[in-house]
């Protein structure tokens, strides 16, 4: 089967295709035959090694796992002897080892079944992103009622989080620099302003301020939040090579325990109450994602310089092998 690899970090042309081969899965392993596989910053962050903390974890001068991507939704190949309630040919979606592939290696806690009606470009681009967009919300203890300023909604973890904040019964502002995504902000129930007009149109008082990116000084950040909220440090990128935008979330943590707001950071994990959660509104089609475009396995690389770059208008998916289509679900363009 093919597979996206890269032997070294650096930017995302040193990705290639190989042919890789599997041994059959053991214990609670499935093989996914992945149909699409959603692109996050965190791809980014993997291929090129930064910030260089993260080296700690992949591999300090060259990445110890080859394979790239994390979400995907595909069809079950094979699954281990230790496996109960998947079975092959069962449509799923969730997270593995190497999504950019043919065939990813996952663990049954790590998908979801997914109904037929849902297209697999469109579950694709939810695992991490909308886990995030759940984390987040729960960090900032956000239920019916909370005003919840979303600053940078135009993401793949924002645009998720403001709709999540809004199915919550919250009162969402949607902040984003995209003037074309506020018509689908704006749909999924947000006020939606611009990010950049000035404190003055964000607002202020908000129970719970998500932040998915910038560096916005975190003392900026505090006066959009009430005297009793929570700030939400999602991700940011940009700052140093070796923390990046991590020194705004410990400086933050250092200040926690000396102010009555909460200032916190996520620290995502997939999970399968959070998969089954977002598999569940996908279906009901209470959370519809904003898509960008598919892009082929071939251009994984194109892929993640797209969303790098700020350039998409919603999630990047990579279709594997002409199989986005399958199911009767809504589609991208
Ligand atoms: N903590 C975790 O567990 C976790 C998990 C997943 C991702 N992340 C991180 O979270 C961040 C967002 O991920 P993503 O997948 O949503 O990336 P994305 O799709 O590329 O979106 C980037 C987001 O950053 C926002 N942004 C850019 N400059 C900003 C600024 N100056 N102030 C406020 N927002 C700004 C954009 O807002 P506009 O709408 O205005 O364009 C957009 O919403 C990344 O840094 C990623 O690495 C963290």
């Amino acid at each position: 089967m093919r597979a996206v690899v890269r032997e070294r970090y650096g930017d995302p042309a040193v990705l290639r295709v190989v042919e890789r081969d599997l041994a059959a899965p053991a214990g609670d392993e499935v093989h996914v035959r992945v149909a699409a596989a959603g692109v996050a910053m965190g791809d980014w962050h993997m291929v090129a090694g930064l910030p260089s903390v993260l080296r700690l974890v992949t591999g300090l001068r060259a990445p110890r796992e080859h394979g790239v991507g994390l979400d995907l939704a595909g069809t079950v190949e094979a699954v281990g002897p230790d496996v109960t309630g998947l079975r092959p040919g069962d449509r799923v979606l969730g997270c593995g080892r190497s999504a950019f592939a043919e065939t990813a290696v996952t663990r049954a806690g790590r998908v979801a079944v997914l109904p037929d009606h849902v297209a697999f470009p469109v579950a694709a681009a939810v695992p991490t992103s909308g886990t995030t967009a759940l984390h987040a919300l729960r960090t900032g203890r956000v239920g019916a009622g909370s005003r919840v300023l979303v600053l940078g909604a135009g993401g793949g973890v924002g645009s998720l989080a403001t709709r999540l904040a809004v199915l919550a019964g919250a009162e969402v502002t949607a902040a984003t620099a995209r003037a074309d995504l506020a018509a689908a902000l704006a749909g999924f129930g947000a006020a939606v302003v611009d990010r950049g007009a000035g404190a003055a149109a964000l607002g202020s008082g908000y129970d719970a301020v998500l932040v998915t990116g910038g560096l916005t000084p975190l003392a900026d950040l505090r006066a959009l939040v009430g005297l009793r909220g929570t700030l939400v440090l999602v991700g940011a990128e940009g700052g140093g090579r070796v923390l990046g935008g991590l020194t705004r979330q410990l400086a933050a943590a250092a200040r926690d325990p000396w102010t009555r707001q909460r200032l916190r950071s996520v620290v995502s994990r997939e999970n399968p109450a959070d998969l089954a959660r977002l598999r569940d509104l996908l279906a009901s089609g209470d959370l519809a994602p904003v898509l960008d475009r598919t892009f082929p396995l071939d251009e994984a690389g194109a892929a993640i310089d797209r969303l790098a770059s700020g350039a998409a208008r919603g999630k990047v998916v990579l279709t594997v092998g002409g199989r986005a289509g399958d199911g009767d679900g809504p589609g991208v363009s």
